[in-house]
């Protein structure tokens, strides 16, 4: 692009940008539903979330989802993403499986 814009001008990062972005890197663990029913989950301990789960409904604020996608979770194959994804990404990204998969 070579020319600097003001965050205020940026491109609204919308539900539909949440639903790109977690097809493109969460769904291989998480699963296209969020059920985390996927082929990677066999040799992942701890497994990943389910996020249609009661429990991960109640234990998921979304403020702990964000901060677990920001800098991930230690120990686990939950990686931080705050490398890859912008903080507009990683809330676009947390609202999605909020609003559509729990
Ligand atoms: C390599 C597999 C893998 C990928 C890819 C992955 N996750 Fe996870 N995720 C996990 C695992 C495993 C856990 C469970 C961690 C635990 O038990 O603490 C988890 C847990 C979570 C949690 C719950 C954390 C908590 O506080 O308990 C959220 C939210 C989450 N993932 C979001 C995402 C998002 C968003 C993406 C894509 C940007 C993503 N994950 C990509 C494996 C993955």
């Amino acid at each position: 692009m070579g020319f600097f814009l003001p965050s205020a001008f940026a491109e609204p990062v919308d539900s539909e940008t949440g639903r790109d972005i977690f097809y493109k890197h969460c769904k291989a663990c998480h699963g296209g539903k969020g059920d985390g029913k996927t082929f990677a989950a066999n040799v992942l301990n701890p497994t990943p979330k389910n996020f249609t789960h009661e429990e991960s409904k109640k234990e998921l604020t979304e403020k702990r989802m964000i901060e677990s996608v920001t800098k991930g979770r230690k120990g686990t194959a939950m990686m931080p993403w705050e490398s890859n994804l912008t903080k507009d990404e990683i809330s676009a990204v947390v609202s999605y499986i909020r609003k559509v998969l729990m």
